[in-house]
């Protein structure tokens, strides 16, 4: 279903690294939360769930994330993402330098000693793609390459480590922002802390960096003008979409990598067929999956594990997580999660489905229902006002408008069960735990108590009292006395059949 091409056209020639560490034992004060900086969302996945995805899609052989700030949630959030990723902690020594000698370590110590191409990632880089990486692993290979540094052309390259080239273009290493001169600090090629390095250069070089810097810190970047000055080939990639490469230290950000990442999917989407009519008040996660001619209106936000099947309508104003569309049907102003709607099914305006709701092939939930874990047979219909919890309803079933499942007893919940070309009539109330047989009917306003046999009606009626004259009695003086006092008695002729009463079907 996925348009990601890039994902499935792995062929033989691409060379899968030995592994990729993603850093991510920063602080991120500047998001200014408890949440850490790097399990901060957007697209639906946190910021070192895009890094992961990323580095999944090169298959490197090992995955290493290096953690330090906040521990337990990072570690805990990787460990569900990638079991396999081999989590290192940083010590009290600052400096990505120091945070990839201790994964390097840990990875030829529980691994076996780490030859080949080691890639370097961000885990605050959401942007960045598999397919450039492939770029990067490939180009580094290819050119017999010692070290290779992902780079951009910034017009303010203020805070970055800037590339320093000779006059022949050769990378000569990278002087990071606070110990630049003047003349560097001119330079608008950025290091977008994205590499790929030989193993064997980098444990080497990563021997003799220290911190005699303006940060006092272990520079990763010392490691080019090291392996330069042992005889390696360095070299800079320059990545045109500089989305790519930006990271989010705060929430202004995030938000602005977030609405192009947003914009990146429904292109996606759009060119793989699905019509998105306003792309400026859609959102779609980046783990939905839409067919071929699914129409989304506006106002739509699709989420988590959504799927949409062919010529489904979706909007406006609809929210789905974590919800199955079958095909060919309409969601129209709905609040849904973890629900399966059938192929021609129709829901809202104005529905709540909630977790395991299950609606049939072309049954329907209309307006102000309120469904929670209830199995809905095909054709059945529950158009109009209602809660349905915890129930079994059959197929070609009508439930009237109205309709309760009293579930709940105050302290556990019940079930009620509804066969198939069942006819309910309106505000009838299901007392949990209670069956109604197939073919049965209930009357208006029934509290069904006990279950209903197949083919039979089930009424609660209490007879009905009529007071005569009791406004005029109990409300002289009001527009209702007054109404009253100048009617004339609205008896139909006895020759008419009695109105019906206003219908629901
Ligand atoms: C770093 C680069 C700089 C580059 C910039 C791109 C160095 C010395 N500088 O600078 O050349 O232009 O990234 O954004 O590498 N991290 C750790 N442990 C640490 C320090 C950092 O894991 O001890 C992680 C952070 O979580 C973050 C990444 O490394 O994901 C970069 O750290 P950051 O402090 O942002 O580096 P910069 O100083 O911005
Ligand atoms: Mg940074």
């Amino acid at each position: 279903m996925s348009p990601q091409s890039e994902e499935t056209t792995m062929t033989s020639q691409h060379i899968h690294p030995a592994a990729v560490i993603v850093l991510a034992a920063g602080a991120g004060t500047r998001m200014k939360s408890r949440t850490p900086k790097i399990l901060h969302t957007l697209g639906g996945r946190s910021m070192v769930g895009h890094a992961l995805a990323a580095a999944r899609g090169i298959a490197p052989r090992e995955l290493a994330v290096v953690v330090r700030h906040e521990r337990e949630l990072v570690a805990g959030h990787v460990a569900a993402i990638e079991p396999e990723a081999v989590l290192v902690d940083q010590d009290e020594i600052p400096g990505t330098g120091r945070a990839v000698q201790v994964a390097l370590h840990a990875l030829d110590a529980t691994r076996g000693t780490i030859e080949g191409t080691v890639v370097v990632t961000y885990g605050d880089v959401p942007l960045l793609e598999t397919s450039t990486l492939r770029s990067l692993v490939e180009a580094h290979t290819q050119a017999g390459n010692a070290v290779t540094v992902l780079t951009a052309e910034l017009d303010d390259a203020t805070g970055y480590g800037r590339i320093v080239r000779a006059g022949d273009g050769t990378v000569l290493g990278i002087v990071e922002h606070k110990d630049a001169d003047e003349g560097q600090r001119a330079i608008r090629e950025v290091n977008s802390g994205i590499y790929a390095f030989d193993a064997a250069v980098l444990r080497s070089a990563l021997g003799r960096i220290d911190a005699s810097n303006a940060q006092g810190e272990l520079y990763l970047t010392d490691v080019l003008g090291i392996a330069r000055a042992d005889g390696g080939r360095v070299a800079g990639l320059l990545v045109q979409d500089r989305w790519q490469v930006e990271g989010a230290n705060d929430r202004v950000q995030l938000a602005h990598l977030g609405a192009e990442l947003n914009r990146r999917i429904l292109e996606r989407w759009m060119r793989a067929g699905v019509s998105i009519i306003d792309p400026g008040t859609t959102w779609i996660d980046a783990s939905v999956e839409l067919d071929e001619d699914v129409t989304v209106l506006p106002g739509t936000q699709l989420h988590g594990t959504t799927v949409i099947a062919r010529e489904a309508v979706v909007g406006p104003d609809t929210t789905l997580t974590d919800v199955v569309v079958g095909e060919g049907a309409h969601v129209v102003r709905t609040h849904g999660s973890g629900a399966r709607i059938g192929a021609g099914a129709s829901v809202g305006p104005f529905t709540y489905l909630r977790p395991g709701t299950v609606l049939g092939e072309d049954g329907k939930i209309g307006a102000f229902y309120e469904t929670k874990n209830v199995t809905i047979g095909r054709g059945s219909k529950l158009s109009h006002l209602g809660y349905a919890g915890d129930a079994e309803i059959g197929e070609y079933t009508n439930i009237g408008c109205g309709n309760i499942t009293a579930n709940y007893d105050g302290v556990n919940k019940h079930r009620t069960v509804i066969g198939s070309h069942v006819r309910t009539s309106s505000n009838t109330v299901f007392v949990a735990p209670v069956s109604v047989g197939d073919g049965a009917y209930t009357g208006a306003g029934a509290v069904i108590r006990k279950d209903i046999p197949a083919g039979s009606l089930g009424l609660s009626v209490a007879p009905q009292r009529t007071i005569d004259g009791w406004t005029a009695a109990k409300r002289p003086g009001t527009a209702s006395a007054e109404a009253a006092a100048a009617s004339t008695p609205k008896t139909p002729p006895a020759h008419l059949p009695e109105p019906q009463e206003s219908g629901q079907s």
